[in-house]
């Protein structure tokens, strides 16, 4: 132990959260249909999988580009020779198209501007080398992706501090609780470097309303920092309101060639709106010209290896494909939203109301024993254990209320979907009629205290009454 470093015996990874050891007990006992029909039907992953079948066929259609062929030739010296970070030209000028397409075409990017790295992940954490140094902060509105106490904090020893957004309004970021966070990073002697938003949001599911996302320009410029934004979720977005971009509130407030431009970097990868998180694919867009040299320098940790960029250059120049890829998927995450919801529904549970994402935030406030974050932890060891679903609770993606979950949706079959609403609508009805009977039990004794009181006082009375006599 003595002979580690601090770095690798610290436990800021935060390894130890409710996200992660929910994964970890679902990796014990996980459900299979067949091999483990009682197993934990794993519900806290945010994993696409419902338009695999899009890309095997395009595969299947295409078969010099996964064999690495070009124009029959095989290219596989080539490309395992290729280790480049600045990355294959035609694979970036694909994704920042594809980025584009997303968008609705009301942005471009441009390609000396982007900086591949491996996954979000990798992003995110670049980013934090590149803005901010050790012991300066963040802002960012609660609740949000576990991940990132691992992804910003702690390789980097930046600081998160939270802004935090209520169900009093759905969450939604507002300038007061901005200036509050921004107040109690000063009062904790940390320098704010930032905000950064995810939008859509996970694990919310919705996306940032133009109002929102103005309000945070007139913040960066105001206290003169940065911006970043987690756009990892911009093709997931199924229902109105569409996906306003920040490059798009940026271009519709004319901020180009301004120190504000140059302040807002975006966070893209391929891991939410094609599926594949595997292929380790993701990027920086910054137009901060010394911020995508120091990141291009920095990706060296983490690139994208040649044959996938060779692949998902082919795949992504496929307009044709990549057209019907962004409507297909979101029509599918769609229904398979609906799903959920009437599923849940019919458990007497709600949630916020969402257009985007793979999953929704539920609301469970009503099934805790007492407003706690110890009643959650209660309620959500319940869940996995006898229930049997592992879902996400909202403590572990810093909620500041106790009874939010977040439940995945696109990461399992219909099927598996439909058994896990029966298991959690018979939790509820067996939890509700426990209360139920609880209630009616404590109400049969408080009548009888009530009868045991007014026999009493009547007697006592008579007693007076006959003494007063
Ligand atoms: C908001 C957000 N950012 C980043 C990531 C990490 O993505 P990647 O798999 O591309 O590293 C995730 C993954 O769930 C996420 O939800």
């Amino acid at each position: 132990m003595g002979l580690l470093s601090g770095k690798a015996t610290c436990n800021t990874h935060g390894q130890d959260s409710s996200y992660f050891l929910g994964w970890q007990e679902y990796e014990k006992n996980p459900y299979d249909e067949v091999q483990n029909p009682t197993g934990i039907i794993q519900m806290g992953l945010a994993e696409n999988q419902l338009s695999f079948d899009l890309l095997e066929s395009w595969l299947d259609r295409n078969p010099d580009a996964a064999g690495f062929k070009r124009d029959g030739q095989s290219i596989f010296r080539e490309l395992a020779l290729f280790q480049d970070y600045h990355g294959l030209p035609a694979f970036k000028k694909a994704l920042v198209e594809f980025m584009s397409e997303i968008r609705g075409n009301k942005v471009t990017f441009d390609t000396s501007k982007i900086v591949l790295t491996a996954g979000a992940t990798s992003a995110n954490e670049t980013l934090m080398f590149c803005l901010a140094e050790p012991g300066e902060a963040f802002l960012l509105p609660t609740p949000y992706y576990p991940g990132f106490d691992r992804d910003l904090k702690w390789r980097t020893g930046v600081e998160i501090v939270p802004i935090q957004c209520t169900s009093l309004n759905g969450f939604q970021i507002t300038e007061t609780a901005i200036e509050e966070a921004y107040q109690l990073a000063q009062k904790r002697h940390l320098k704010v470097k930032g905000v950064l938003v995810t939008n859509p949001s996970n694990p919310l599911g919705t996306t940032m309303s133009r109002n929102e996302l103005n309000l945070l320009v007139n913040i960066i410029t105001e206290k003169n920092i940065h911006l970043i934004s987690d756009e990892i979720y911009s093709g997931t977005v199924f229902s109105s309101p569409g996906f306003v971009s920040i490059m798009e509130i940026l271009k519709d407030r004319n901020c180009e060639n301004t120190q504000v431009w140059n302040r807002v970097h975006i966070v893209y990868s391929l891991s939410k709106d094609l599926g594949l998180p595997g292929f380790r694919v993701g990027a920086i867009y910054s137009n901060d010209d010394m911020v995508v040299a120091a990141a291009t320098k920095m990706s060296s940790f983490g690139l994208v290896s040649s044959q996938t960029q060779y692949l998902l250059s082919a795949l992504l120049s496929d307009k044709k494909f990549t057209q019907n890829y962004i409507s297909e998927n979101k029509k599918r995450l769609k229904q398979r939203h609906r799903k959920l919801v009437s599923g849940l529904e019919k458990a007497g549970i709600s949630c916020l109301k969402s257009n985007a994402g793979l999953f929704c935030w539920v609301d469970m406030r009503h099934l805790l024993r007492s407003n706690t974050f110890e009643a959650e932890m209660e309620l959500w060891k319940k869940i996995v254990y006898d229930v049997k679903l592992n879902i996400s609770p909202g403590s572990s993606c810093h909620c500041t209320e106790p009874g939010w979950f977040r439940v995945c949706f696109a990461n399992m079959s219909e099927d598996t979907l439909k058994l896990s609403m029966q298991r959690l609508k018979a939790f509820v009805d067996s939890i509700t009629t426990t209360l139920h009977n609880q209630s009616n039990h404590q109400s049969i004794k408080n009548s009888r205290r009530r009868s045991l009181t007014k026999w009493v006082f009547r007697l006592s009375f008579d007693d007076r009454v006959t003494g007063e006599r």
